[in-house]
């Protein structure tokens, strides 16, 4: 267990902030897999503010999915510290956490993301305004640097943390290698050692063993989970399991992961509409049927779908072949 703020965060698995993925449907689903700390989706401060329709909606938190965190990102000060006061006053969300890592180059040109990066002056300045203007714990999300040329992961953590950030999250990979190459778990170590708020670990962390590794090399407080976790939940589950018992859980069979696919769409559809619901589905369905043999057969089946129920017949008659066959589930 350890603490961001005063909110108790009961084990040391996060699932990390992911766009189009991260709302309360896959959040819920995450958490009931037992994930210490969910967050959401980024939220743009100006769409906030200008009360754009589909980004209030955005801000829905379920009852069941606490502790959880929300995150916002933004380039000028006014506008970021007015969005944080409003996730402060009108939501449950936890924790606000400011996004200093997003890569894209249409949030960099806003001077936001991973923009921040190179000026640690910056950071203190916005990380500061914001924790002087809400009452929810203030954590950021960085990268450790702009390139391999500017990697200034351990001031800029210094920065947040005496600008009254109440823990930091380290993503090893610097904001020109976008998703490529190793995260860089040596400069995470270093940040860990250089503060004194939680640290909270990022990248490459694929495997319920490498959780446990990244842990041991760099002493943070707990591991955040991303692309690992793409239509696969039993991840946090077995990371949680394997780092409390050292006991390695196997994978689901094809059933339970089709099960869990369906309880994630049917949340979807609780939220979205089930137009929406299906398209979105789609991809999801892709991440869950990865590995699996034999799902290039129904992927047409599945991006042909537009119901919720011819998507479960496509889904069922799988199921029913695959255990006619008695066929193994991995490619
Ligand atoms: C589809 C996708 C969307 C993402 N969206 C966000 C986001 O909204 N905010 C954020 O801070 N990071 C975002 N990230 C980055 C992840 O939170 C995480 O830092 C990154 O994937 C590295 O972790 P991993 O190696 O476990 O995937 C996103 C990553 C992916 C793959």
């Amino acid at each position: 267990m350890f603490k961001i703020g005063d909110v108790e965060i009961n084990n040391r698995v996060v699932l990390a902030p992911m766009a189009g993925v991260c709302n309360v449907a896959f959040r819920l689903t995450v958490k009931e897999f037992g994930a210490g700390l969910v967050c959401a989706e980024m939220i743009s401060d100006k769409a906030l503010l200008f009360g754009n329709e589909k980004t209030k909606r955005m801000l829905y938190i379920d009852e069941n999915e606490h502790p959880m965190s929300l995150q916002i990102f933004g380039g000028e000060k006014e506008t970021l510290v007015e969005a944080a006061k409003y996730v402060d006053e009108n939501t449950s969300a936890d924790i606000i956490d400011i996004n200093m890592g997003c890569p894209v180059s249409k949030i960099i040109r806003c001077e936001a993301g991973a923009r921040w990066l190179l000026d640690p002056e910056k950071i203190y300045d916005m990380v500061n305004a914001v924790v002087q203007n809400v009452s929810k714990p203030v954590t950021v999300k960085m990268r450790i640097g702009w390139d391999s040329a500017h990697i200034y992961a351990v001031e800029n953590a210094r920065m947040a943390e005496k600008a009254g950030a109440a823990a930091i999250t380290m993503h090893g990979r610097t904001r020109e290698q976008m998703y490529e190459g190793q995260a860089d778990w040596e400069i995470i170590r270093q940040v860990k050692a250089a503060v004194d708020i939680p640290v909270i670990g990022n990248g490459d962390v694929t495997s319920p063993e490498l959780a446990q590794k990244m842990l041991d090399e760099t002493g943070v407080d707990a591991v955040m989970i991303g692309r690992e976790a793409l239509g696969n939940p039993w991840m946090i589950y077995r990371t949680v399991h394997y780092l409390e018992t050292g006991e390695l859980i196997g994978e689901p069979d094809l059933k339970e992961k089709m099960d869990v696919l369906k309880l994630h769409m049917d949340r979807l559809i609780d939220l979205k509409g089930e137009k929406v619901a299906l398209m979105e589905m789609r991809k999801h369905a892709s991440w869950y049927m990865k590995n699996i043999k034999g799902n290039g057969r129904i992927r047409k089946g599945i991006n042909q779908s537009e119901t919720r129920s011819q998507l479960v017949e496509v889904l069922d008659e799988f199921v029913a072949e695959h255990q006619a066959n008695n066929t193994e589930l991995i490619v």
